[in-house]
């Protein structure tokens, strides 16, 4: 049972580092292409910031479980979807649709780390749910800022739409 448990809470470490080496990965992407959203992008390029700190903290988790970075595994592939929905969008209303696909990550961050938490209490890992707790705290700043600022870059996007000679996808 112990050591059960304690297998699943490295792989999901696992997984959790590699969704936020996707994360990096499709918010750099973003920041690079938006050019007329500058609140927007000022707020992912924050992100993109806490994501990193956030990969270091899961690598203090996986080396204090005594886990090595050469073996944690791709989840690139399952994640592939996200990356390109936002990475190498190139639709009419980019901005509006990553921004939305921006808040659905950020959820799926939520939920990972949320059973993180509960699978280091489950082993008595304080240290791995103290990193989670505090990880968790910027991803539920960002999905919220995402839905509270989508309404203002849906306007702001209809509003550029609508003049002859405006970029208004990015
Ligand atoms: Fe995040």
């Amino acid at each position: 049972m112990t050591t059960t448990a304690n297998d699943n809470l490295n792989d999901w470490l696992r997984d959790a580092h590699a969704m936020e080496q996707q994360a990096e990965k499709m918010l750099t992407a973003q920041a690079e292409r938006l050019e007329h959203y500058p609140a927007l992008r000022a707020r992912i390029v924050q992100h993109i910031e806490e994501t990193r700190g956030q990969q270091r903290l899961l690598d203090e988790c996986l080396t204090r479980r005594g886990i090595s970075n050469s073996i944690v595994k791709d989840l690139g592939g399952k994640l592939m979807a996200f990356g390109q929905a936002v990475g190498g969008m190139t639709t009419s209303d980019e901005v509006v649709k990553g921004a939305m696909a921006g808040y659905v990550f950020e959820n799926l961050e939520i939920a990972s780390y949320t059973s993180l938490i509960a699978a280091a209490q489950a082993v008595g890992d304080t240290a791995t749910q103290a990193a989670c707790e505090q990880i968790i705290v910027q991803e539920k700043a960002m999905a919220a800022w995402l839905l509270e600022h989508l309404p203002e870059v849906t306007q702001a996007f209809l509003a550029r739409a609508e003049q002859p000679g405006v970029t208004a996808k990015v």
